[in-house]
Order: C-alpha cells, then structure tokens, then sequence
C-alpha cells in the first residue's frame, strides 16, 4: 500500500470532519527529519488561515478525528501546526512479512485502475546510427516502461522511426548504386551507415545527374512504386537489425514489432490536414497550409505560423506528429501518452499539444507529455564528441564499456578464470553505463565520466551491484536462500526500523516514477536503501554467536527483502545483478 497516499487521504477526511474547507488536502510528505516522524501533514496551516483559526488547535481537532491506532505509534502537534506522524514497529514488521510473502514481490499492488500508456522512445533515424545522446531515451523510456508495466498498466511501446522523408530518394539512388558495386563495398558501406549517410549526401550535393536522379526517387517513392518501396525497406531493415543488436546489448526492451516509424502515419497526412482546414485551424498561406498559434509568439510578437503542409505539397514532422497522435487516440485507444525525446524538441512538442487539444484529436482526459532530457557532455562541458569532432556511436561506447569493465574486474580478480571475469565485465559494463544515465535527473545535461560510473563509491551501479552481491553472501554463510527465509520479522533496533520504513516507501517511488518520468528517484531510493542496509548489517549481526534463532529469522527476513526490492528495482531500469563480484 501506498503510505503517503492513504495517510494523505484519511488525515484529509478528518480535515473535512474537523471544519475545514473542502478542496485543501493534508499534504502529506516522508519527513523531512527523523525527529519529525516518518511522515508529517503540512496542510493544516493552509487550511487554518483560510478558516482564520489557530493551527494547532485545528491540528488537535484533526487528530482527534483519526483512528490510525492499527498503524499508527504516536501523532503529534509540531511548530506552527505540522502533524507528525510514527508508524507503529509492529505494524511496520507485519508490512515487512506480508511484502516477502507475496507473490506480486513486496505487496506492490497493482494500479485500481490499469491504463493503456503509448511510450514513444528511442526513435532513432533510418540510414544513421544510434549515437550518445540514444543512450538517454533508450534507458529513460525503457525504465519508465517497464516501472509502468510492473504497476500493471497496459503499455505500447511506439518506436517512431524517422523512416520517411525526402532525404530517402538520396538514400535510395546511392543504395543502388552501392549495391551495383559489387560485395564488398556493400558490406562496408551498409555496415556502417553513418560514411553510407554521408557518402550519399556528398554525393547529391556534387553530382547534378544523382541528384535529379534523388528527386525522381522520392516522387516514385511517395507514388508507391515497387522497387523504390523495397529498396526503402531494405535501408529500415538494415538500420532496425543494427539497432536491435544495440537494444539487446542494452537490454532494452524493445522489439521489432514496436516499430511504428513515420511512415505508418503517411497515409492518414492529407485528411489531418484537410479536417484541420475544416475546422478553421489550419489556413492556406501563399500556397502552404499553415495554423497559426495565439500561444507562440514570433519575433515580431505576432502569432507564430506553423506550417503542416508546404506549398509543394509536401508535409512535416509536425503534421506526421498530429497524425501519430490521431492514431493512439483513435486505434490504440490510450489513455495516455509519453514523448521521449532531448530538450530541443520541447517547442515543437508543445505546439503539437496546443494544435492536438485545440482540434479535439487529443481530449483533455487524455495525458499528452512530453518529457525531454538534456545532453551528453564532455568533461569540457561541452557535447560530448571524438577527438576528431565527431558525434560518439552508440556501439563504440558500449565496447569502450565492456573493455574498462573487464580491465577493472582484472585488476580486482586477477585469478580468476577469463570466461568469469568476461561474465562479470559485461553485466558491470551495461549496468554503469545504463546507471550512470538513468541516476541523474533527467532535464540537466550530465558530465560522461568513465571514472564516476565504474567507481565502486557513491550512486553508482558497481556500488549498488556490490551492496546486493554482499546480501547474498550473507546467505550463502547462513545456509539458507533469500527465497526459503520466513521469518517473522521483529524490529528492535533503529537499524531494522529504518531498514522497515524504506521498504515500505518503494511504492511510492515506483509511482512517482510512473507519474512523473523520473527514473533518477528510483535510483536515489535504491542508493539510500544499500547505504540502510550497510549501517543495519553492521549494527544488527546475523552470523555470529549469541543471536537467538529467532533474531537471525527476522534479520535474514529483513535482508531478504532488501535483496528482493534492490533485484526488482534494478530490474526496472533493465540492469542485471550479480550474486558474486
Ligand atoms: N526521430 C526523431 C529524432 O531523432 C525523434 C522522434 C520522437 N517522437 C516523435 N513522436 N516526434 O529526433
């Protein structure tokens, strides 16, 4: 059970009950001290002042309408009118053994009321490959959807490719001509896509005769022509296997069949645009369909212009957008919808919400957010880049990755046989690279920093990873595993009783992550509970002489759970653990 929510929704009846306005909530928050309680209501002064009564006798009264005695130790009246709150130990070490008994892992329910959540992340571009900045919207959506999963809502994934476009009669010529040339400049062309991408712009811009050729591509491409379509697939397929590799590397949960790229939606573009011109949203302009916007502003201060269809008859990434937004409405019937994508697209995304809402395509019940990230930087401070100046792949900071990792392990565990040290290396690589990046708050840009996320100190995943391989070391001493512990637990020392209340609190940093996109709070939780369990382990011993049987039950019980939570949690963020490093 959600804590906050159910302390925040009885202490609020009990307002009500008490005299005071309707609509002003307890707010109830973890304290911001132990010596506050576990939790403390803040909204009584609001309410107070409103009613021009003194606060604390309000909060008396308040407390005096609450019957929280099943779960509750002691309520009390603080500075100007708080309400401080303890759970009560027994009630805290029944949560704990109902958690580790449960099937559903930790008494987490599942939501009331399960939505259908369309998740669009990723999406990287056809004929290009993942580079550093993919890092942040594979790992953010993939936690977020994975977090929202685990809740027991019903998510779509939609990999909105960039698929479409006039960059692809250029594409098109060059793969033709590539693939006349025989095998072997084929093979390395297609391998790496970026010189392909480049090759094929060099190429349009020098040679007149290619690019007229370009120009025909895209018309018969956009008229359906045969071959022009199946060299246009081929150029997907090729991009999608390679990003896949990456997806699995990573252990993103994506597949081919979550692919939904901008050229589904090319179809739906003329009526979207003729419904809008209907509606009197979108106008012709000099022979273009543009809406223009009272909340957007040009230079000029006049309303700013967006154009959904130029004067050629082509259309934009916007106008695919609306299109994309129709379809999960109408189709996929979601109830709310996520958009993933850097901080650069935030205007367009909120243009695409103003012109959405506005022409009923998207209806005010239904969540329509955009939740952008910030950059990759170099230890300069600036994009991170090669030396040569170049945008970093995706792939070569994965290898870079997996070569530091096993070079550490080396170091740390030099007899150890290869094939183990590899093991390790490799669930080590991807969890630092993938904690690294889902650890910060995702709207700030974030140093890369090879030293800070294979450190084994701090908010780090080697941290984390060790802190979990320690548990299970605990075990393995005891002779007994996580998943045969029973306990009951009894919380004595104020190790155990903090090590209870966090592990009652993963709810509600599992919803928060579902609500409001911030994987970083999970990782933050997760960091904060290792450091819990460090202090606990150290304070309240399990293995040693003179511990009763039933004291090493309820600690192992206890550590269990802590195991269990840290193994689930990280799963969320599709990191793997280790029971040994
Ligand atoms: N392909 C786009 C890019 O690389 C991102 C697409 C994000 N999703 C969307 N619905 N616009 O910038």
């Amino acid at each position: 059970m959600n804590i906050q929510h159910y302390l925040n929704s009885v202490i609020s009846e009990a307002m009500a009950k008490a005299g005071a306005p309707s609509g002003l909530p307890a707010a109830v928050k973890p304290s911001s001290k132990p010596q506050f309680g576990d939790y403390q209501a803040n909204g009584i002064m609001g309410a107070a002042k409103k009613l021009g009564i003194n606060p604390r006798e309000l909060a008396q009264k308040v407390i005096a309408e609450l019957s929280l005695d099943h779960m509750v130790e002691k309520l009390e009246v603080a500075g100007p009118g708080f309400i401080n709150i303890w759970l009560s130990d027994a009630w805290l070490a029944k949560q704990a053994d109902a958690a580790l008994s449960s099937d559903r892992l930790l008494n987490v329910e599942r939501a009331d009321q399960p939505q259908r959540i369309v998740v669009d992340y990723s999406a990287p571009n056809v004929a290009k490959e993942m580079h550093i900045g993919h890092i942040r919207c594979n790992c953010i959506g993939d936690a977020v959807v994975r977090s929202l999963e685990f809740l027991g809502h019903n998510v779509i994934r939609a990999n909105h490719i960039g698929d479409w476009g006039t960059q692809f009669g250029m594409l098109i010529a060059h793969l033709e001509e590539v693939l006349q040339a025989g095998n072997e400049q084929q093979a390395e062309e297609l391998e790496h896509l970026e010189s392909f991408y480049r090759a094929s712009k060099k190429h349009f811009d020098e040679n007149p005769e290619f690019a007229q050729r370009a120009r025909e591509y895209v018309v018969k491409l956009q008229q359906g022509d045969e071959w022009c379509l199946s060299m246009w697939k081929k150029l997907v397929d090729i991009t999608m296997s390679q990003n896949q590799k990456a997806y699995d590397r990573m252990n993103i949960s994506l597949t081919p069949k979550d692919t939904m790229g901008e050229s589904m939606y090319n179809s739906m573009l003329p009526e979207v645009v003729q419904s809008l011109k209907d509606q009197g949203i979108a106008v012709e302009d000099e022979g273009a369909c543009i809406i223009r916007l009272e909340e957007f502003k040009n230079k000029e201060g006049e309303p700013l212009g967006i154009i959904i269809q130029k004067s050629d008859g082509g259309y934009l990434y916007t106008t695919t957008d609306i299109a994309a937004a129709k379809y999960r409405v109408e189709t996929l019937k979601a109830d709310r919808i996520l958009i993933f994508t850097d901080t650069r697209q935030s205007q367009h995304m909120q243009q695409l919400f103003a012109i959405t809402r506005k022409a009923g395509i998207v209806p005010e019940q239904i969540g329509f957010e955009h939740h952008p990230f910030g950059m990759v930087l170099g230890k300069d401070g600036k994009p991170f880049k090669t030396r040569s100046g170049e945008t970093v792949k995706l792939m070569d900071v994965l290898d870079e990755a997996d070569e530091r990792a096993l070079s550490m392990v080396q170091e740390r565990e030099p007899s150890m046989p290869l094939d183990e040290q590899q093991k390790i290396a490799s669930v080590l690589a991807m969890a630092s690279v993938k904690y690294a990046e889902l650890s910060k708050h995702r709207l700030t840009d974030y140093i890369f920093d090879w030293d800070a996320m294979l450190s084994f100190e701090g908010n780090t995943a080697p941290y984390l990873l060790y802190a979990f391989s320690r548990i299970q070391s605990v075990f393995r001493k005891s002779g007994i595993s996580t998943e045969s512990v029973q306990g009951p637990i009894v919380i004595e020392a104020p190790q155990e009783r903090a090590l209870a209340v966090q592990l009652a609190q993963f709810i509600e940093v599992l919803e928060s992550v579902a609500r409001e996109a911030l994987p970083h709070l999970l990782c933050s939780y997760m960091y904060q509970l290792a450091g819990t369990f460090m202090s606990f382990y150290e304070h309240c011993p399990i293995n040693k002489e003179g511990v009763s049987e039933e004291t090493k039950q309820s600690r192992l019980a206890l550590s269990a759970l802590v195991s269990k939570t840290l193994s689930q949690g990280l799963d969320l963020l599709g990191i793997e653990t280790l029971d040994r490093m």
